[in-house]
């Protein structure tokens, strides 16, 4: 028989006879009291249904804490969620939510080499010994699922964020083989050297009139143009897309650094009523900048296949999006993991190399003698120019200027700390079992700078800008070397070393033949780091000066 709308009416006429209108908890409770009273059969079965259901539980929470218990006796460091905030607040609640080097530097000062901490009932477990984060990067080639809240913006299917325990990381692996193909083939690496030269042609004129340059704010455009035009094939300053994307990708930068912050920072009412709204906009942003990607690489698409014969060896990054296949034929990348990837190479790409330029520019200034050794090696290259430029192979024979960039990198890490996960097994990290699905921190600026954990490593001057620690066949250098974790390591190492390399020497020799980098008053205390979107970025923007060569 067909449903009426007149038994409808009357199943709910039925229904609000047998139903109360309204029940208060206390009503709640008594009907389920009621439930286990008495000898029938049904009161029988609910006594055991909930006899069985606290065991259960009874039986995992004993677990949980034995395992807790375990941790704790094992590795230092709070032994709560209670104790662990009141380090994040100590560490500045208000500098990302606490969770910064200073954090760290507390907790490892206090506990040692390996210390842990507990939120949320999860534990994260620090290391700053230079040989158990080398066995971390190498063990634990997962994730936390904390890296994609610390970045949304970068889209769920993005690399960092893709899981490894249930195939062993062959996702990850084909995902960073694409990507090479993008950054790391030799035509993108001496394409970078190329638009190095022209576009610091063409922009930075002006850096050598003596006036003071702001290089954080200066570097910003031109290291996005740099990026756009070698891995997306467009310069993005002039271009109106180009404008909103760097536009958006900044305040996205800025703010997951400080999402909810200012409450911590003034706990005001007003602070509190704007959280909704500063969430909201945050979100309209991650969906402007993921919306842009997506038409550049439609559009893409479209010249592809207008022109195919055009595109034929191109092997820029959104070129590579709509070109690549799988073993079946089909296309690699679908949208959502285009756009993840483009959005990704984009942050991956920009961020690092703008930060290290600045800090680099900042140590050369304030270390002459460096500087001079330096430019003494770039001279030795001739003279280039955009008719005559260096090579890669070239460029990697500056092995001085190289050493400057890993110095620079170890005293102001560009990353501080990284994230990984061990989630398919325990690992073994020196003389400590990581229980599987901990959180692991390796706390690489404390490994490179602390003076309790460095020297070990990089001799007793940790806090001195010496790139010589870096140069010759000693065993001293030898450890130095391997001890330096600025890109990562293992399986999950960094995808654009080899670019960054590139971009980074292209730069300086471009500037250091045509200049010297002078700071404005040399007294002036050494500038601070804030820890932003995963980098330590200056905290207030400095100014250099370019004076030319003799
Ligand atoms: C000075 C510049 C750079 C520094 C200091 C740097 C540093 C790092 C670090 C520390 C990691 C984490 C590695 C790990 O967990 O072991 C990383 C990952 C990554 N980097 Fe870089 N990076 C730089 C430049 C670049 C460039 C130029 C690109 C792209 C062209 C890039 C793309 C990536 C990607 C895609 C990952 C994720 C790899 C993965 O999860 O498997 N980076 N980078």
């Amino acid at each position: 028989m067909p449903l009426r709308p007149e038994h409808l009416a009357r199943c709910l006429a039925w229904s609000s006879l047998q139903t109360p209108r309204e029940h208060s908890p206390i009503d709640v409770v008594t009907m389920g009291a009621a439930l286990f009273k008495g000898n029938d059969e049904k009161a029988q079965w609910a006594r055991k249904g909930m006899a069985a259901v606290c065991a259960y539980f009874g039986y995992k929470l004993l677990r949980y804490m034995l395992w807790r218990r375990n941790i704790n006796n094992m590795i230092p460091g709070p032994n709560t969620e209670w104790e662990s905030i009141k380090e994040l607040y100590k560490a500045d609640f208000g500098d990302f939510w606490g969770f910064n080097s200073t954090l760290l530097t507390n907790l490892h000062n206090k506990y040692g080499k390996v210390v842990k901490l507990w939120l949320a009932g999860q534990p994260y477990i620090s290391f700053v010994d230079c040989n158990d984060i080398e066995t971390v990067n190498r063990k634990a080639i997962g994730r936390p699922s904390l890296t994609e809240m610390l970045l949304p913006f970068m889209g769920h299917k993005n690399l960092l964020f893709q899981p490894t325990h249930l195939d062993g990381g062959a996702f990850v692996k084909s995902i960073r083989l694409k990507y090479a193909i993008m950054v790391q083939d030799s035509h993108s690496l001496s394409d970078v050297h190329r638009v190095v030269f022209e576009t610091m042609t063409e922009r930075t004129p002006h850096w050598g009139t003596g006036a003071p340059i702001d290089v954080f704010e200066e570097l910003k455009h031109l290291m996005y143009d740099i990026m756009g035009k070698v891995i997306f094939s467009g310069a993005w300053s002039t271009d109106e897309n180009g404008a909103t994307i760097i536009q958006t990708h900044r305040f996205l930068i800025e703010g997951s650094a400080s999402l909810g912050l200012s409450v911590c920072n003034k706990f005001t009412m007003a602070n509190l009523l704007k959280m909704p709204s500063d969430y909201s906009t945050y979100q309209a942003a991650i969906k402007k900048l993921q919306g842009i990607m997506w038409n550049m690489i439609e559009q893409r698409r479209k010249e592809v296949q207008e022109n195919p014969k055009k595109w034929e060896g191109d092997k820029s990054c959104l070129t590579v999006l709509v070109r690549e296949k799988d073993e079946q034929g089909k296309l690699y990348f679908d949208k959502d993991l285009a756009i993840a990837s483009g959005v990704g190479l984009l942050n991956g790409a920009y961020d690092t190399t703008h930060i290290t330029t600045v800090w680099l520019m900042y140590n050369l200034a304030r270390h002459p003698e460096v500087q001079k050794k330096v430019v003494a090696e770039i001279d030795s290259l001739g003279k280039p120019d955009l008719k005559n430029l260096p090579t890669y192979e070239k460029l990697r024979e500056l092995k001085y200027l190289d050493a400057a960039i890993r110095e620079s990198i170890r005293l102001r890490m560009t990353v501080p700390l990284g994230m990984r996960g061990n989630y398919r097994e325990d690992v073994k990290v020196g003389n400590v079992i990581v229980p599987k699905g901990t959180t692991i921190l390796p706390f690489t600026q404390g490994a490179h700078t602390n003076p309790k954990f460095a020297p070990e490593y990089f001799g007793d001057d940790v806090d001195k800008f010496r790139p010589e620690r870096f140069m010759g066949d000693s065993p001293e250098a030898s450890k130095a070397r391997a001890a330096f974790h600025g890109f990562g390591g293992g399986f999950r190492m960094c995808i654009g070393f080899k670019f960054a390399e590139a971009e980074l020497k292209a730069i300086f020799v471009y500037f250091l033949q045509r200049y010297t980098i002078e700071l404005p008053d040399p007294n002036a205390p050494s500038p601070e780091m804030l820890y932003e979107s995963g980098c330590n970025a200056p905290k207030e923007h400095f100014s250099l000066t370019f004076k030319p060569r003799a």
